[in-house]
């Protein structure tokens, strides 16, 4: 039996449908406070460019109203860091983020960028905000991260979540497990999101090293069926079982 492992609820798609009509239902706050009641560990919300779902004032109320730790998702911009700097979330996740994109479509090029967002990394860690860099599950981007003075990664799952065959699955999947041995060594904490549905959960969670699972899109759009709280309390409940088999008994 390995360690427990957190589930942030990623509120970004209440505020999505509350936006749809210009008002203030749903209210994601209320939301997160539900999450809470139901086994959430923490708070994800992405504070977009373009303000398409989550907004500044519900980046304010997540800091009064909710007493969960809050993940601040965001871009490597000026305007961001100023906005994390003033909130001082518990978390700050640097996504890559393109205007014209309907999610966030791949990881950081971690690698590539060092330049750019050595500031950022440093700037969030000196007002004590955990960072992490969403990255693809490839060892050169884990190195990077590393290299940059992230102490977590988030690994972008999308494409085993969206794998659409069992090779293509179990292609994906070796590289998650991969890029978060390859964490563990560096001594980086190892999160995971994007895509995580009832279905792909059991098998990332298994993976002893991830400490933390970030999952939005999924749980809102099966709260329409059941309630959200139900929704949360049954994805805890595959993680705490996915995380009662031992090593041994694991298969992909
Ligand atoms: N983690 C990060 C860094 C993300 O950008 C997202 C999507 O906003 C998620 C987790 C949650 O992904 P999903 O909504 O597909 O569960």
């Amino acid at each position: 039996m390995t360690g427990r492992i957190r589930l942030g609820v990623n509120i970004d798609h209440v505020a999505t449908i509350r936006n749809a009509r210009g008002g203030v239902h749903p209210d994601p706050i209320r939301a997160a406070v539900l999450a809470a009641e139901a086994g959430a560990d923490g708070i994800t919300a992405h504070l977009r460019e373009d303000r398409r779902h989550i907004s500044d004032n519900d980046i304010e109320r997540l800091g009064q109203e909710i007493d969960l730790p809050l993940n601040l998702e965001m871009a490597a911009t000026d305007e961001m860091l100023e906005i994390a700097l003033r909130h001082k979330p518990f978390a700050a996740c640097i996504v890559p983020e393109k205007r014209e994109e309907r999610t966030t479509e791949g990881g950081l090029d971690a690698a590539g960028g060092h330049n750019h967002l050595a500031r950022f990394v440093r700037e969030m860690g000196d007002a004590s905000i955990r960072v992490s860099l969403f990255i693809e599950p490839d060892p050169v981007q884990v190195s990077a991260a590393s290299q940059l003075g992230a102490p977590v990664i988030e690994l972008h799952v999308g494409a085993y979540c969206d794998a659409k065959d069992e090779s293509e699955k179990e292609h994906h999947y070796r590289r998650i497990v991969e890029a978060a041995e390859k964490a563990d060594e560096l001594g980086l904490e190892c999160h995971a999101g994007h895509g995580i549905s009832f279905e792909t959960v059991g098998p990332i969670a298994v993976i002893p090293t991830l400490m933390e699972l970030n999952i939005g899109h999924f749980l809102v759009g099966e709260a329409i069926y059941v309630s959200l709280a139900e929704t949360i309390r049954e994805m805890r409940r595959r993680m705490d079982e996915a995380r009662a088999i031992k090593p041994s008994e694991q298969s992909s």
